[in-house]
């Protein structure tokens, strides 16, 4: 287990229902520290850069326009096993398969519009952090309730 990064977007399902708000406070709740936040319209160039692994899926057309239908928020959470942590809050791809509980689970119904994106390695995470951050939009900062939210033997790493 160690410190790491990873990448969230609050899709255009999440941003028309109003739920930006309470999705971001359910990460922020759990202890993850958020590293970098904004709003962006995502263009063709990093939709597929971003989901080059589907582009030959007969649901990427779909997935496109969805992803292009409003702004979206991306963040970085960082925190202690940061990637495997927050796809637990998020749950699985498919909505109506993601456990009550999860952000997926209680949102969507969807395989499609499933209200977020959370990166699934940290080798991967790099990669989207810089697909949609610059250096100067992250924070390395230390949050007061660090040493609440951690462990002596969990703070370094
Ligand atoms: P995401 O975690 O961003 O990764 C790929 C995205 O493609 C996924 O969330 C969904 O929005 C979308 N997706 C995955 N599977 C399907 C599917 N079977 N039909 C439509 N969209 C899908």
């Amino acid at each position: 287990m160690k410190h790491e990064k990873t990448l969230i977007i609050i899709k255009p399902d999440a941003m028309q229902r109003n739920l930006l708000g309470g999705i971001i406070s359910r990460f922020e709740r759990k202890g993850l520290r958020i590293t970098g936040l904004k709003m962006m319209a995502i263009d063709d160039l990093k939709i597929s850069e971003h989901y080059e692994h589907h582009k030959d899926k007969p649901f990427f057309d779909g997935l496109k326009k969805y992803m292009q239908s409003a702004p979206v928020a991306v963040m970085v959470l960082s925190g202690l096993n940061a990637v495997a942590a927050t796809r637990l809050i998020v749950g699985p791809t498919k909505g109506y398969e993601a456990d009550a509980g999860s952000i997926r689970g209680d949102f969507s119904m969807s395989g499609q519009c499933n209200i977020v994106h959370a990166s699934d390695s940290a080798e991967n995470a790099e990669k989207e952090i810089y697909r949609f951050f610059n250096e100067d939009e992250l924070f390395e900062y230390k949050k007061i309730d660090f040493e609440f939210i951690y462990g002596e033997d969990e703070r370094e790493g």
